[in-house]
């Protein structure tokens, strides 16, 4: 299969480049992809959601600290001010580790050859980015192999935001398993929720399956529990930006709601992740920061306020599913109980 990439280091020659990605606050409207040529406009279209997802912004982190060590070349100090710049990136959004995971193995690539000169060692970070690239890909179908096992024949899966190919490099992690799936059976049918307030499932997800001539269902967020009420839905599958060692696993708002509404209509409900989003550093979802967002994500739609401005506004951008909740985590190396995940790390 013929995967066009999300976002992709564009080679110039060995010692220059810059990130192509699609920007996704334009989808469905227009499909554009920016030309992102520095270290800051890589924080900025972070921040700016022009990347998201937990593995496109890990790879978005990868191409920043090439472009921050080109930035580098003719300084003084070239190690500490590509260190720095990774620093100033990882900061740009605080949940999902692939981030700081991606930066990491850069930040790897740096140390182990800080002793050649600098152009080489922007010959391997870009090497290495590119590499990222490819494996993120690899391991999604590897993820979607193994979560097409899980979904019986004809079955109606919810998801919720987009943990689709627009969220990785390309195939994507939930979306996998769907793709997978529905390339073994194309009764299958998604419903997606729309995901309040930047609308990853009504804007991302329906516009990447039913491109893909996957049937699918949009749904407002809370009319989840009615479906399952209704017996319409027989598995719901989602991503994830940051998991525990016991298998809690932080994904976009909302997601701990379904997963409760799951568990009351004995639904199995199961996170599609990576292993590089697992954070081997923390033992429970209480340790994992969750971004807040600015209220004006809530308030306005299509430029207009949708409320009176003296209403008090909190916008978190994810919540924590405990463990008890799931199902299985879905990862590239098999299906995990979630309180067995640690053992990729033993
Ligand atoms: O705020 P976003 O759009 O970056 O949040 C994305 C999600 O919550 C995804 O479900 C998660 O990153 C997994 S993507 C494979």
């Amino acid at each position: 299969m013929n995967i066009e990439k999300t976002i992709e280091w564009i080679k110039i020659d060995e010692l220059n480049g810059f990130s192509r990605m699609i920007d996704q606050t334009l989808i469905p409207y227009e499909y554009k992809k920016v030309d992102i040529k520095t270290s800051n406009d890589i924080f900025s279209a972070i921040k700016t959601m022009i990347v998201r997802g937990a593995p496109a912004i890990g790879i978005a982190g990868a191409h920043g600290v090439c472009l921050g060590a080109i930035e580098a070349l003719n300084k003084e100090d070239f190690i500490e001010e590509t260190k720095k710049t990774a620093q100033y990136i990882n900061s740009s959004r605080p949940t999902a580790v692939n981030l700081a995971w991606a930066i990491n193995e850069q930040l790897k690539v740096l140390e182990e050859n800080k002793d050649k000169n600098p152009k080489e060692i922007v010959k391997l970070l870009i090497e290495n980015a590119i590499k990222l690239e490819d494996e993120d890909i690899e391991i999604n179908k590897k993820i979607g192999d193994y979560g097409a096992e899980i979904i019986p024949q004809g079955a109606t899966i919810l998801t919720h935001c987009n943990a689709g190919g627009l969220a990785t490099v390309g195939y994507g992690t939930a979306l996998g398993v769907v793709r997978s799936a529905w390339a073994k059976d194309k009764t299958i049918k998604v419903f997606a929720d729309e995901t309040r307030p930047r609308q990853q499932g009504a804007r991302l997800t329906t516009y990447e399956l039913t491109r893909d001539g996957i049937d699918t269902t949009l749904i407002t967020d809370g009319m989840g529990a009615y479906f399952m009420n209704k017996k319409m839905i027989d598995v719901v599958v989602v991503g994830a930006d940051r998991i525990a060692l016991n298998g809690d696993s932080a994904n976009k708002i909302g997601t701990y709601m379904v997963a409760i509404a799951a568990k009351y209509h004995n639904i199995p409900f199961y996170i599609a992740a990576p292993k590089s989003t697992i954070d081997p550093s923390i033992k429970t979802g209480e340790e994992i920061v969750i971004e807040l967002r600015n209220k004006e994500e809530v308030t306005i739609i299509n430029d207009k306020p949708i409320c009176t401005d003296k209403v008090n506004v909190i916008n978190p951008s994810f919540d924590v599913t405990p463990n008890e909740l799931i199902a299985g985590i879905i990862t590239e190396y098999g299906i995990f109980k979630p309180n067995e995940i640690y053992k990729l790390f033993e």
